[in-house]
């Protein structure tokens, strides 16, 4: 062979392997949703490959992590020390988390090889979709807050893997609106959210300062199912992907993700497939449009909140434009 042969024959190797991934995904896409059974190695190879070209092409600067909760064992390790205070590291915050983690530490994901994922806002618009049967159907459903589930079904669907809350935003009794297995998932945006956690786990008297609206003082999840956000994922979603300052200059008024746009980028990072459904707000000189499927809130309640929803929504039509997510339902 000829040095050319040689090089037009290298040229060729891209071409070939573009053609074994297509024919893999063509057959990946054809047992995508069949029999649970897991996929040939070859298909996760080639999915893997896929993968890897998905997240280099939101051109973020980082390595995908798939390890989404914090661990006891954490603290042992010297790599995992942070520089950062809550909510975008941890710290200052040790002394409650480790009570936090020593009774709730397991660390526990469905183990799903291909993991489908759907990230439900609590926007207005997933009302009327009748998306339930779909919603429900995905490897993983990501809820937020104390959005509810009961009488929504027909929309929102009723399964719930992982409930992204805070605080101030967790309804007293999880249970109600959750199935049997959901993880709850605490966002802790300050230190007093740890102390919370801890006031309840092990039922000291509850502080009540430090909160921007009285949190639950009776709060019934289970401690096996909580879990705690590694701080990692707020910190990226708002330095890499919304790039907002993490240090407001003085005189401005911090501004932190909302946890829509954070389950976004968590969902980014662990699953293979992200479709959401309930994003977006009205526009802004619409104040009297509900905001939420369910309750009264207007975008009125949103007018001192500590989010740009104008940038989150850009980078949401940048993710989608990119094909990393896809929207459900129509959408303006
Ligand atoms: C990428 O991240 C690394 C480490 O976080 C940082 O040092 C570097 O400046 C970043 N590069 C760009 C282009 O943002
Ligand atoms: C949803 O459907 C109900 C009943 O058909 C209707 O009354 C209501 O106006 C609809 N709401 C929206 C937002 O489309
Ligand atoms: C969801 O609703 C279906 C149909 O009503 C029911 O069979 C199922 O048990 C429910 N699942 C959960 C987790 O509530």
């Amino acid at each position: 062979m000829s040095e050319d042969d040689l090089k037009s024959s290298q040229k060729l190797i891209p071409v070939v392997l573009f053609f074994i991934c297509y024919y893999c995904s063509q057959f990946y896409f054809e047992r995508y949703g069949g029999s649970g059974k897991s996929p040939q190695p070859t298909v996760s190879l080639c999915h893997n490959y896929r993968l890897q070209r998905k997240w280099e092409s939101l051109k973020l600067n980082m390595s995908r992590k798939t390890e989404l909760f914090l661990k006891l064992k954490d603290f042992f390790w010297k790599e995992h020390l942070s520089t950062a205070a809550l909510p975008y590291g941890i710290k200052g915050s040790e002394k409650f988390l480790l009570k936090v983690l020593a009774v709730t530490s397991s660390y526990k994901m469905p183990a799903n090889i291909e993991r489908t994922c759907a990230v439900i806002g609590n926007g207005f618009s997933i009302k009327n979709s009748s998306l339930g049967e779909i919603i429900n159907k995905y490897d993983v459903v990501i809820r937020l807050n104390d959005a509810p589930v009961r009488g929504y079904e027909e929309d929102v669907g009723n399964k719930t893997t992982l409930r992204l809350f805070y605080p101030e935003s967790a309804s007293y009794n999880p249970g109600i609106h959750n199935d049997p297995d959901t993880l709850m998932v605490l966002v802790p945006f300050k230190l007093e959210d740890l102390r919370w956690l801890k006031e309840i786990l092990y039922d000291e008297k509850r502080i009540r300062k430090g909160f921007w609206k009285p949190p639950p003082q009776i709060w019934l999840g289970q401690a096996g199912q909580i879990r705690v956000l590694d701080p990692y994922f707020l910190r990226l979603t708002a330095s890499e992907l919304l790039q907002i300052p993490l240090q407001p200059r003085r005189q401005q008024k911090p501004v932190h993700p909302t946890t829509g746009i954070l389950a976004v980028f968590v969902a980014l990072n662990y699953c293979d497939v992200v479709h959401v459904a309930g994003f977006g707000y009205p526009e802004f000189r619409n104040q009297k449009e509900p905001i939420h499927y369910y309750g009264k809130e207007t975008m009125k309640s949103m007018k001192n909140s500590y989010h740009d929803l104008n940038q989150e929504a850009k980078v949401l039509k940048k993710l989608e434009d990119q094909g990393a997510i896809l929207y459900l339902h129509r959408h303006s």
